[in-house]
């Protein structure tokens, strides 16, 4: 029987069950049997009847509407099941949706805190900046102190502590009077002034004189003769003042000893030019004396004599030169060039070979004898036959030069003492008086000139002298 039903299907079963019905009518007991063993128990046959009559109810116009509506059921419930289903993905979306809000929130708020973070750092700035002010104001309050009692002192110490302007040969040694007398029986250079002594002369009639008798600019090929064209052609084109025109506050840094602990470095960098002296060294004292050299005035022994290694030593490649050599008095351009002090000629040639982007001037000699005569003038008794020194010299170039210029320790302050060179261990009061240089005159002639106080000679060995470019004679 089962075999029949998955061999043949619906219609084998329904020939097999109306066979089944036509055996179990003819004859129960004959046929059972035969059927029992081929068809298996009677339940299975049962099973079969009940699974035709289901069969046969399917084409019950009842069922088929059941099922219909078992259909619609499902569809409801499909139907059900894809709201529940978009339901949940609109849930989701919402969710991602508030998730991406939270994520912006907590980057806004981060935003925020990093802000907040930057005021904060800013505003520490600025507490800085305030305490930094207000320790410079404390600082100075303090420096103002100071400065009172220092003044205080200084009244006490002016009295014989600064240069005063009417030092003669009675406040000096002997032994730097008969050096001075030595000189001048021997008149090297033929001095022979014609004009008056201790002339009392006002500052303004002295700068004046100076601005109007001494004529310190530099040589210029045309300015010397013919046979000193092998080295006159390595001048420079212009002259000093046509090259520089003009400068605002200029430095004088001298070589004194007494500039050596004086911290003044600083203070001389912040001049718009600074002019130095023969081989006073920067390296190594910046502290005391700067580190700026726009000018450097060399004599002409430092650069005749190879030993002083003038071709050789860095410390001259800084800034523009000027070298000068003494003449003999009132000679003219020619006179000196047959008989200079030192024939520093080929020795500046080479240096200009070997140097050739490098500004090197030479004064006009004339320059010095001219500047002597108006230190003699404001002299009451002779003074030293030779010329004025390299440092009044140098004041006098940056006077033509600049607008005011601020001279450091030639007129000796507290810390002044016998050493000669803030650089070298000699020590000589020559070096502060004057033996060769009329050094003590030129020292009585600034000081009459100084438009600052003796409380900054005092302290910083300074005086500050007017440019002569402004002056009205
Ligand atoms: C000043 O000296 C220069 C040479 O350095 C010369 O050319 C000029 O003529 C002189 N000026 C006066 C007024 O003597």
């Amino acid at each position: 029987m089962a075999r029949c039903i998955s061999k043949f299907g619906v219609i084998s079963i329904i020939l097999c069950t109306f066979s089944f019905f036509l055996l179990d009518f003819y004859s129960k007991s004959k046929c059972l049997e035969s059927c029992t063993t081929v068809h298996g128990k009677v339940e299975v046959a049962r099973d079969v009847k009940n699974n035709l009559n289901k069969a046969l109810e399917k084409e019950n116009p009842l069922e088929r509407e059941k099922d219909l509506e078992r259909e619609k059921q499902l569809e409801r419930q499909k139907e059900l099941e894809r709201e529940k289903q978009l339901k949940r993905e609109r849930e989701l979306e919402r969710e991602k949706q508030l998730e991406r809000e939270k994520q912006l929130e907590r980057e806004k708020q981060f935003e925020r805190e990093k802000e907040l973070e930057r005021q904060k750092q800013l505003e520490r700035e600025k507490e800085l900046e305030r305490q930094k002010i207000a320790e410079a104001e404390h600082l100075h309050k303090i420096w103002l102190h100071q400065r009172q009692g220092a003044q205080s002192r200084l009244r006490f110490a002016n009295r014989y502590g600064v240069w005063n302007e009417h030092m003669s040969s009675k406040d000096i040694l002997p032994r730097l009077v008969m050096v001075k007398k030595s000189y001048q029986s021997e008149n090297k250079y033929k001095v022979k002034y014609q004009g008056k002594l201790g002339q009392l002369l006002t500052p303004q009639e002295l700068l004046c004189a100076i601005k109007t008798k001494v004529n310190i600019s530099t040589l210029v090929t045309a300015d010397l003769p013919q046979n000193a064209d092998s080295w006159s052609q390595y001048l420079p084109r212009k002259t000093l003042q046509e090259e520089v025109k003009s400068l605002g506050k200029c430095a004088v840094v001298s070589s004194a000893g007494s500039i050596k602990h004086s911290r003044l470095g600083q203070e001389i960098d912040t001049h718009d030019a600074v002019l130095r002296f023969n081989a006073a060294p920067v390296l190594g004292y910046q502290a005391d004396v700067g580190t700026k050299t726009t000018f450097r005035l060399l004599n002409s022994q430092l650069v005749s004599r190879p030993e002083l290694k003038f071709l050789e030593d860095p410390l001259y490649k800084e800034g523009s030169l000027i070298m000068w050599d003494p003449a003999p008095y009132n000679a003219n351009v020619e006179e000196w060039h047959k008989n200079p002090d030192y024939k520093f000629f080929e020795r500046y040639s080479e240096y200009r070979r070997r140097n050739p982007e490098q500004m090197f001037y030479v004064l006009n000699p004339h320059a010095a004898w001219q500047l002597w005569d108006i230190i003699q003038q404001n002299a009451p008794e002779d003074i030293n036959p030779g010329p004025p020194s390299s440092g009044l010299l140098g004041i006098l170039l940056m006077m033509n030069l600049c607008d005011q210029v601020n001279v450091y320790e030639f007129l000796p302050s507290r810390r002044q003492s016998d050493l000669c060179h803030y650089y070298e261990r000699y020590q000589d009061r020559a070096c502060t008086l004057g033996a060769y240089h009329p050094l003590m005159y030129e020292k009585n002639l600034v000081k009459k000139l100084n438009l600052g106080d003796d409380n900054s000679i005092f302290h910083f060995g300074r005086i500050t002298l007017p440019g002569l470019r402004g002056l009205q004679c």
